[in-house]
């Protein structure tokens, strides 16, 4: 088989090495990739928003499969363009990715189907807004609609940092028309997790669970990121959770939105908070989690080529899937000064030390060949650091070991990446 991907970041460099391990496969392409993903696949220039070009590629060079890890291209609708063209694509179409690009049709969904969240109102204009801050009991959490990398919530502790959100959000458009809408929420406490599915539209399967760490600073402090360090399984997403998640969250996601004419096909990817109250569907994306997946799928024993089948074509029921019984951890390598303002261009060294065969990873997140053909930092986010262990605090030792192979200028991690592991 021949498989195209659609990314560029250590989500799709992760996916990249996991099919590469298929038995099925002869061939990856990448658009557009970048220097690690170029280890495993040929990286081709064309944007993942491009999706007439893509498709163009996809015929010409003959793809059996096409892979989208990314949620913009999938909101935007690359699935319906690839699909009206008889090309084969794993992801929702654009009808059903709402389910991450909306978040006043993810919350609606949730309250008309019964499934677990935080209470909650959503807001058409700033006046609304204000005038709910009045009467609102805080903390409070405003967010935009539409997709804003991660940095469209807004958690306000008093009626003063909810006008300066409305501010940011609706009247100077940070995220632009994303924040023309704006749900206003109950603040939950308790602990988060990150729970994959593979779904096909009529049944789903878990993957093991994960733990992001969102804060670009230790202590969970700083600035939200896109993701500073992963570990999985989280032990805090016990088995008596899981089941109670099965059976109120997961299958009636699925039902619910096959039942809105919107049959979701591809990876929901739910956002937890473990309440003291029970779980509860913080959020919805329609893809693998970056960089959950890259601590998810090392530990997958399935062929992964054979899930994304089953998915397609609606025979998940017929799928076992399978995880290792150890452990992964990811810790980030980032450009100091991320998420705000960072530097680009310096060389990587280090990048040889991972052989690939002792349980150590190295996923490129962001980076690039310079003119000299050395891989530079090409990133608020550069490498992803993965090791495998018989258990959490294994793997955890082993993950900051291994950062110590890699040098660059400006290089910056976290250093308390699966702290929690401690209180388990
Ligand atoms: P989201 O993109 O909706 O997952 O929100 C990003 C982050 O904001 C989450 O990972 C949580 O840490 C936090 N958050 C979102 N919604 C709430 C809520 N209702 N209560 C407390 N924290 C929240
Ligand atoms: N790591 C969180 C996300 O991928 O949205």
């Amino acid at each position: 088989m021949k498989i195209l991907i659609v990314g560029s970041g250590g989500r799709e460099h992760v996916i990249a090495w996991k099919i590469a391990q298929s038995s099925r496969v002869d061939k990856i392409y990448c658009a557009p990739g970048n220097a690690g993903i170029a280890s495993v696949a040929e990286c081709v220039p064309i944007g993942a928003m491009e999706f007439d070009r893509l498709a163009d590629f996809a015929e010409e060079k003959k793809i059996d499969l096409t892979v989208v890890g990314m949620d913009d291209p999938l909101v935007g609708g690359i699935v319906d363009v690839f699909e009206a063209r008889g090309l084969r694509i794993f992801g929702p179409d654009k009808k059903a990715a709402i389910l991450e690009g909306s978040k006043a049709f993810s919350k609606d969904l949730m309250k008309k189907y019964g499934i677990p969240t935080a209470q909650y109102e959503t807001f058409h204009s700033p006046e609304e807004v204000r005038s709910a801050l009045k009467r609102a009991k805080y903390p409070v959490v405003l967010k935009a609609d539409g997709l804003a990398l991660g940095k469209g919530v807004l958690i306000c502790q008093n009626e003063k940092e909810g006008l300066d959100a409305v501010q940011e959000l609706m009247v100077d458009r940070k995220f632009g028309a994303s924040g023309d809408t704006v749900v206003m929420e109950e603040f939950l406490t308790g602990r988060e997790v990150s729970v994959l599915t593979f779904t096909d539209g009529k049944t789903y399967r878990v993957m093991s669970s994960a733990q992001d760490h969102k804060r670009a600073e230790d202590g969970d402090r700083g600035l939200n990121t896109g993701g500073m360090g992963t570990f999985s399984p989280s032990p805090f997403y016990t088995p008596e959770i899981d089941q109670w998640c099965r059976a109120h969250v997961f299958q009636k996601t699925v039902d619910a939105m096959r039942a809105e004419g919107r049959t979701f096909r591809g990876v929901i990817f739910y956002g937890l908070m473990l309440t003291p109250d029970g779980p509860r569907v913080l959020e919805f994306n329609a893809r693998f989690g970056d960089p959950e997946a890259q601590v998810v799928l090392p530990r997958m024993k399935n062929d992964i080529v054979d899930v994304f089948e089953a998915c397609i074509d609606g025979t998940l029921d017929q799928m076992d899937l399978q995880f290792a019984d150890n452990a992964a951890v990811c810790v980030v390598l980032a450009s100091g000064g991320y998420p705000v303002s960072y530097r680009k261009g310096y060389p990587i060294q280090g990048l040889d030390a991972f052989p690939g065969n002792d349980g150590t990873y190295c996923f490129h997140a962001g980076t690039a060949f310079d003119s000299e053909g050395r891989i530079v930092t090409n990133g608020g986010r550069v490498l992803d650091v993965v090791a495998l262990g018989d258990n959490l605090k294994a793997a955890r030792a082993k993950a900051y070991e291994a950062v110590k192979r890699i040098s660059f200028r400006d290089q910056y991690m976290r250093t308390d990446i699966g702290h929690a592991i401690d209180e388990a």
